[in-house]
């Protein structure tokens, strides 16, 4: 049996550094989806074209190109043959990601490359929309989300250490602000499926998760 895990939930709770880990541990290949609109996003940045413009966004998805790589089980993320792993992470490149992936365009111009991804091998899959509408089959769910404070730390400290000034408040409005967004939207809104796990990990640091899940996927994958 394929093992397919969805992680789902909102910027900020954690769902990249779980999945990473448990593909780790378990030897599956850990697809992170943002990045995926992060670069069609990236694109429209870098060529000066309103993000929030579904007609002049779906007009040049022709010209962008998105290719993952996968080294070691880590994702490297290309744009028309240019790895943008670190550019894609700027507060901007995050808005735009935003916009963007309130595009029906954009959604189904990514959405094969995922279910593919999810065919050809065993996957944890990250995003916001994985288990509602990419993989509505994945034996197991999970939704993943850890209070509005502690979502914003984690990311103040990963943008600090990668050297961009921002300050605290700066980080926790603009992802209330995305959040909401996300969860808000006609299409493929961020909310879990029914079959969910819905985990709060605000109380607990990232092995506790890890060994979480691990529990979870040997239960429902008997393995
Ligand atoms: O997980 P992230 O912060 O890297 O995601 C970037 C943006 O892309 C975020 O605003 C929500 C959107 N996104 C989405 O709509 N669907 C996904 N499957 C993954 C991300």
């Amino acid at each position: 049996m394929r093992i397919n895990i969805a992680i789902d939930g909102p910027s900020g709770a954690g769902k990249s550094s779980l999945a990473k880990a448990v593909a780790k541990e378990l030897g599956l290949i850990h697809v992170d989806t943002g990045a995926m609109y992060r670069t069609v996003g990236l694109y429209m940045l870098e060529n000066g074209i309103d993000p929030k413009d579904p007609e002049a966004v779906s007009a040049v998805l022709n010209d962008v190109k998105v290719e993952l790589e996968f080294q070691d089980g880590v994702q490297h993320i290309y744009l028309n043959g240019r790895c943008v792993d670190s550019l894609i992470r700027s507060n901007e490149a995050s808005m735009y990601a935003s916009y963007v992936s309130a595009i029906q365009a954009v959604r189904d111009f990514l959405l094969n490359t995922q279910r593919q991804m999810a065919e050809k091998q065993d996957v944890i899959m990250d995003g916001r929309d994985i288990g509602t509408v990419i993989l509505p089959n994945a034996a197991l769910k999970i939704f993943l989300v850890a209070n509005d404070e502690a979502r914003a730390r984690r990311r103040y400290k990963e943008l600090t250490e990668k050297g961009e000034s921002v300050t605290f408040e700066e980080v926790l409005d603009l992802m209330k602000k995305r959040d909401e967004k996300d969860k808000g939207r006609k299409i493929a809104p961020a909310v879990p499926a029914d079959d969910a796990v819905i985990f709060d990990n605000t109380e607990y640091d990232l092995q506790q998760c890890v060994d979480y899940i691990i529990s979870l996927a040997k239960e429902r994958f008997s393995i």
